[in-house]
């Protein structure tokens, strides 16, 4: 029979009877100036986000572009992206930072290498911020764990979408008529969007879940049970379900329209003929219930699934405007990331 021992007292304490595995032995706090989560702003840090977005899309671009000169920042893409990671790649550029875009086809991913390596490799290579998408949820946490460096989360899995959220943000105050300086928790008291369509797997949906009721607005989520399940309004306080999109967009100044995540779906039948009737932007619902409401939509948009083209292209939609805000919003980040540090190491 196994017998267990109890170390005396004195061995406890030395060195050597410290297991050689301890993984927190080897973890870093996360950085401060990380973006991993909605959460991670407070309404003050989010008024000075979008400030600092408004200052660096005016700011002359050769001065903004000795901002970051010779700083490097890598951006590490496990999934496919157009928006997101080109206005990451841009913003960057824009403050002259030296950016590399490591994707999962044709690096050393393909091989097997870890995200917790990957991100090592990065940083010995010299990289000071590391942006991530990754379909896994939590994944940017483990990188900022294993790095210590900054990591900009570019949507996890089902998780979060924060860089989103913010360019949402602006957009919506833009067509509000809020300055960024007037971002309080009270600035969106009156205002009531919805967000419609596949929530259970939406990281925007999140993102914006954990955003916007902190700021006063209402969230209305709508969608079907199986892709909207009853629990997601005991989110926060200020989200509310309605199963009808006609009765949510009579209540709506703003209306986010999301795709189904077919690559996340997991075996789950939708009826799209069903789900078309009962969710779908069309030009005829829209002119009826809600006239005058911003339509938005993070992208990639299903045209004739979610949205129609009418409704995509026309008058109402703010859809080209929330990419145009992806890149001044994500200056506004990565110049954070950067902020108080330079080159070698932090001061
Ligand atoms: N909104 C968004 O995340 O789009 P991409 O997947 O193209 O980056």
């Amino acid at each position: 029979m196994a017998q267990t021992r109890n170390p005396s007292r004195k061995a406890r304490q030395k060195p050597s009877a410290i297991p050689f595995f301890q993984p927190a032995l080897f973890e870093r706090p996360i950085h401060p100036r990380s973006a991993i989560s909605s959460n991670d702003f407070s309404v003050a840090e989010v008024r000075r986000i979008l400030m600092a977005a408004d200052a660096l899309e005016r700011e002359d671009p050769l001065r903004r572009a000795k901002r970051l000169a010779k700083r490097r920042v890598a951006l590490l893409f496990y999934e496919s992206s157009t928006r997101t990671r080109t206005s990451f790649e841009l913003a960057a550029k824009a403050l002259g930072a030296d950016t590399t875009l490591v994707s999962s086809l044709s690096s050393s991913i393909e091989k097997g290498e870890s995200l917790k390596d990957t991100g090592i490799t990065l940083k010995a290579l010299g990289a000071e911020c590391i942006i991530l998408r990754s379909p896994y949820s939590g994944a940017p946490y483990l990188l900022a764990r294993a790095t210590g460096l900054p990591v900009l989360n570019a949507g996890d899995g089902m998780a979060e979408h924060p860089s989103q959220a913010l360019l949402d943000l602006r957009t919506i105050l833009q067509h509000l008529g809020v300055r960024a300086a007037a971002v309080s928790e009270t600035c969106l008291r009156g205002v009531t969007v919805t967000i419609c369509g596949d929530i259970l797997h939406s990281r925007v949906a999140r993102s914006n879940e954990l955003l916007l009721p902190r700021l006063g607005a209402k969230v209305i989520l709508c969608g079907p049970p199986q892709l909207l399940p009853e629990t997601a309004a005991g989110m926060m306080p200020g989200i509310a379900i309605e199963r009808d999109f006609d009765a949510a967009l009579e209540q709506s100044q703003i209306v986010m329209m999301l795709r189904i995540q077919a690559e996340r779906l997991a075996g789950l039948q939708i009826d799209l003929d069903d789900y078309r009737s009962r969710y779908q932007a069309s030009a005829e619902r829209i002119a009826a219930h809600a006239p005058t409401a911003v339509i938005l939509h993070p992208g990639p948009i299903i045209r004739g699934m979610e949205m129609v083209s009418e409704v995509a292209d026309g008058p109402q939609s703010a859809i080209a405007q929330q990419v145009h805000n992806g890149v001044p919003i994500r200056m506004a980040l990565v110049a954070r990331a950067l902020s108080g540090e330079k080159k070698g190491g932090r001061r």
